[in-house]
C-alpha cells in the first residue's frame, strides 16, 4: 500500500544542514492501523508530509500502490492524492471562502461525486450538524479541526494520514473522532497512519513506529 525506502530529509537553515529524517524504511500493508510516536522535533510531521507527497525527500523513495511519488509530476501527484489519500495536517487550512459543508464537499467534487447529503452526514458525525453553513472564521479552532477531519474522510480514502487528529480537542469530541477512525479502519479497511500523543488513540493502533531524532527506534505490533 505505502512503502518508504531510505527516506532522508535535510533542511538548510541559516547556512547549516539539518538532517531531520535519516534512512527511514518501512512498509504499511493495506488495512493497517499504524501510530507514529516520538518526542517533539523527532521528525513525525516531516515524515507524514513525505508520505503524503506534499513534500519531497532529499533522498529515498515513497511508493503508494506501486507508484513512486517522486517520479510523478505535480499534477499526477495531486490526482493520486485526491483519489487515494485523505489527510489532516495541523497546518492544512480550510478554504476560508467556503462554508464548513462546502469544505467537506471539496474532495467529493474532485472525484466527480458531489454529495451535499454525505457532507452533512459527516459533519454530524464530528458533532457539527448545526454548523454546516458557518465559514471557517466563524468556527473555533477545534471546530475547524473537526471540519478538516470530516473533509479528510469524505471521499472514503484508501489511506488516511493524520497529524495529531485529536490534539486540541476536548475529551468527548476526541473520543468521537477515535471511534470514527477506528470504524473506518474496521468497516471500510481504510489504512490509517496517525501521528499521535493521545494514549487512547495510540492504544487502538495495531502497530507503533517510534521515532527519535529522525530515526526509527522502535517498530512493534500490538
Ligand atoms: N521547513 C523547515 N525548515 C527547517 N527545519 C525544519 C522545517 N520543518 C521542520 N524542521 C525541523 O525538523 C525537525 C523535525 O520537525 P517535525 O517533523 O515537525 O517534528 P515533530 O512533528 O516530530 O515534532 C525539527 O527540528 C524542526 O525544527
Ligand atoms: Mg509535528
Amino acid at each position: 500500500m505505502l512503502r518508504c525506502a531510505s527516506l532522508t530529509k535535510t533542511y538548510l537553515s541559516g547556512g547549516r544542514r539539518l538532517t531531520v529524517l535519516k534512512d527511514i524504511t518501512f512498509t504499511v500493508e493495506p488495512g493497517a492501523f499504524v501510530a507514529i510516536v516520538g518526542p517533539s522535533g523527532s521528525g513525525k510531521t516531516t515524515l507524514l508530509g513525505l508520505l503524503a507527497g506534499l513534500d519531497r525527500p532529499t533522498a529515498g523513495t515513497v511508493h503508494l500502490d506501486g507508484e513512486e511519488l517522486g517520479a510523478l509530476d505535480e499534477d499526477r501527484r495531486a490526482r493520486l492524492r485526491a483519489e487515494k489519500i485523505g489527510f489532516v495536517f495541523q497546518s492544512f487550512q480550510l478554504i476560508p471562502t467556503l462554508t464548513a459543508r462546502e469544505n467537506v464537499q471539496v474532495p467529493l467534487e474532485l472525484r466527480g461525486e458531489p454529495s451535499a447529503e454525505r457532507a452533512a452526514e459527516l459533519l454530524g458525525r464530528v458533532g457539527l450538524a448545526d454548523r454546516g453553513h458557518h465559514y471557517p472564521a466563524q468556527l473555533s479552532g477545534g471546530e475547524q479541526q473537526r471540519v478538516a477531519l470530516a473533509r479528510a474522510f469524505s471521499s472514503r480514502p484508501r489511506v488516511l494520514l493524520a497529524d495529531e487528529p485529536t490534539g486540541n480537542l476536548d475529551a468527548r469530541t476526541g473520543a468521537g473522532i477515535i471511534e470514527l477512525m477506528t470504524g473506518l479502519n474496521r468497516d471500510l479497511g481504510t489504512t490509517l497512519v496517525l501521528v499521535t500523543h493521545d494514549l487512547e488513540l495510540a492504544a487502538r493502533a495495531r502497530r507503533t513506529i517510534r521515532l527519535s531524532d529522525g530515526e526509527i527506534v522502535g517498530d512493534t505490533a500490538a
